[in-house]
C-alpha cells in the first residue's frame, strides 16, 4: 500500500520506518526541514534502538522518503497517518492540540479523492469528531474522507519492537461498518496475521484506550513509590517488596520499578491532560486519583534533593555533585521532563556545583540546561565530587566497577535513585551507599 505519516518525531518517524518494513511505500511528512534532511539521509534525528538501520535500508531502497510538503503528501496516497505531538499547554494541565489541528487544516484542502485519515497522536477524548468536522469542511472530497483512531502504545527505546509487535491493535471508527476498517486491516495485515489482539471500536473508546493506559502505568509507578516512602520510614526494602507483590499475577512486577519516578514526553502530560478533560466532562472526581499520582511523583524528586543535602551534612552550597543520567530513562536521548535533570537543576539552584554525564543525552541536556556542568566520562567525573547520584539506570553505569571508582575519589558517597546498583558490591568497595526507597 501507499501511505503517508504526518509528523516525524519519535512516534511518526518510527511508524513510517516500520510501515516500510511491513512492505508499504511510505512518505513521511514534517514541516521541520532540518528533520526531513536528516531522515532522508537514512538517519533518525534522535537516538532510538534499531531505527537508524531500518531508515537506512528503506530510504536506500526508495520505499521510504520524507518531505516537508503537504501537497506532495496529499497527492502520494489515500491513507494518511497523523502522529504529530500533543504537548501540555504551558501553565495548564490541558493538551495543546494546535499541531494536530494545524496538520489537519493543511492536509484537508488538498484531499480531492476519498481518503482515510488515521490519527495516532494522544488526545483528550472527544477530539475525533473535531478532526472529522475540519476534514469534511475543508477537504474537496468532503464527507468521503473517513477518520480512524489508531492509538499508539510504543515505548521510547523499544519503539521499533513495539510498533512491529504490539500487544494489541486498537482501531476506532465513527460507525460500525466503516470502509476505513478494511483499509487499516490491509495496512496492518502482517501484524494482525501474527495473532495480535485487534480491537475494533468507536472513536471515544479508542481515544480513551491510550489515555487510560498511560494513567494506569503512571499510577502503578506512583503506587510503588508511595510504598517506598513507607519503606524508608519503616526499614523495609521496597525492591524486595515489589518482587513479592509482582509474583501475584493480578499485580505483576512489570512497570513497578521503584525509584525517582516517571518523566518523559508522555506519562506526566498525559495524566494532567486526562484530569483536565475529566474536569471538562464534569467527572473530575473520577480522575482525582491522578492528582495524587502526580504529587507522589514530584515528591520523589524532592526526596532525592533532601537525601543529597542530608548526605552532605545539611549544606549544598559550593558542594560538588556528580549526576549519572540526563535522559528521562535509559536507551534514549530524550530529556523531556527528565527526573534526573530536574534534580540536577534543583541542586544547582541550591548552590551545588553539578556535573552531569549521560551516554546519549548530553547534547540535548546542554541545550536545555546550559547552567549545569557536563562531561562524557562517568568515571573521571567522580574524582573531585563530594557526592555521586545515580539517577538514570543506564547499564553502562551499573557495569562500572565500584572498586575501580572508589580509588578515584576521596569521598566515596553515592545515592542510588533507581535501585539498580548492587548495594553489597558498592559497600564492599568502600562506598557509603543510600538507595531511594530503602532504609
Ligand atoms: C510511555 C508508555 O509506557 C507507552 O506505552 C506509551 O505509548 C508512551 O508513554 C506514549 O504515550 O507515547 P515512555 O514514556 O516511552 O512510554 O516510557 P516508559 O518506559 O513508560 O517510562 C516512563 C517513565 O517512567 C520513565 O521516566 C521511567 O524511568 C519511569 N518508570 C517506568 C519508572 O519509574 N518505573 C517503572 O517501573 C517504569
Amino acid at each position: 500500500m501507499k501511505l503517508t505519516v504526518i509528523g516525524c518525531g519519535y512516534l511518526g518517524a518510527t511508524h513510517a520506518a516500520c510501515m516500510a518494513e511491513l512492505g508499504h511505500e511510505v512518505l513521511g511528512m514534517d514541516s521541520n526541514m532540518d528533520k526531513i534532511a536528516i531522515l532522508n539521509t537514512g538517519k533518525a534525528p534522535f537516538h532510538e534502538r534499531n531505527l537508524d538501520e531500518m531508515l537506512t535500508r528503506h530510504t536506500a531502497s526508495g520505499r521510504l522518503q520524507f518531505t516537508a510538503s503537504y501537497a506532495e503528501a496529499a497527492a502520494f496516497a489515500d491513507l494518511h497517518f497523523i502522529g504529530v505531538g500533543t504537548p501540555q499547554q504551558p501553565g495548564e494541565d490541558a493538551y495543546d492540540l494546535s499541531h494536530l489541528f494545524a496538520a489537519v487544516r493543511q492536509l484537508a484542502p488538498r484531499l480531492k479523492a476519498p481518503a482515510v485519515v488515521a490519527v495516532k497522536s494522544t488526545v483528550p477524548v472527544g477530539t475525533a469528531p473535531r478532526v472529522r468536522d475540519l476534514l469534511h469542511e475543508f477537504a474537496p472530497a468532503g464527507d468521503r474522507i473517513e477518520v480512524a483512531w489508531n492509538p499508539e502504545f510504543l515505548r521510547e527505546s523499544l519503539a521499533v519492537e513495539d510498533t512491529l509487535h504490539p500487544d494489541r491493535l486498537v482501531l476506532g471508527f465513527a460507525t460500525e461498518h466503516s470502509w476505513a476498517e478494511a483499509v487499516l486491516r490491509q495496512c496492518f495485515e502482517k501484524i494482525i496475521e501474527a495473532g495480535t489482539p485487534t480491537i475494533v471500536t468507536d472513536w471515544a473508546t479508542a481515544e480513551l484506550a491510550k489515555a487510560s493506559a498511560n494513567a494506569f502505568l503512571a499510577t502503578k509507578i506512583s503506587f510503588i513509590n508511595a510504598i517506598a516512602e513507607i519503606c524508608e520510614a519503616s526499614g523495609a526494602d521496597v525492591t524486595q517488596l515489589a518482587d513479592i507483590l509482582g509474583h501475584d499475577e493480578r499485580i505483576g512486577r512489570q512497570g513497578m520499578r521503584p525509584g525517582l519516578g516517571f518523566g518523559g514526553g508522555c506519562l506526566p502530560k498525559d495524566i494532567r491532560g486526562f484530569m483536565a478533560r475529566a474536569g471538562e466532562l464534569g467527572v473530575d472526581q473520577a480522575a482525582s486519583i491522578l492528582r495524587e499520582v502526580d504529587a507522589i511523583n514530584s515528591r520523589r524528586r524532592q526526596r532525592m534533593v533532601d537525601l543529597a543535602r542530608q548526605q552532605l551534612d545539611g549544606n549544598l552550597a559550593g558542594r560538588r555533585i556528580t549526576v549519572w543520567g540526563a535522559a528521562f530513562k535509559p536507551d534514549t536521548d530524550d530529556i523531556r521532563d527528565s527526573p534526573a535533570l530536574a534534580v540536577a537543576q534543583q541542586l544547582h539552584e541550591l548552590g551545588a556545583t553539578v556535573t552531569v554525564t549521560d551516554p546519549q543525552a548530553l547534547d540535548n541536556a546542554r541545550k536545555a540546561h546550559p547552567e549545569l556542568g557536563y562531561t562524557d566520562d562517568p568515571i573521571g567525573a567522580v574524582q573531585d565530587a563530594d557526592l555521586l547520584l545515580h539517577l538514570t539506570e543506564w547499564t553502562q553505569f551499573s557495569h562500572i566497577d565500584p572498586h575501580h571508582l572508589a580509588a578515584r575519589t576521596m569521598t566515596p558517597r553515592v545515592i542510588d535513585g533507581r535501585g539498580t546498583l548492587n548495594a553489597d558490591t558498592w559497600r564492599e568497595a568502600g562506598w557509603t551507599l543510600r538507595t531511594l526507597g530503602r532504609f
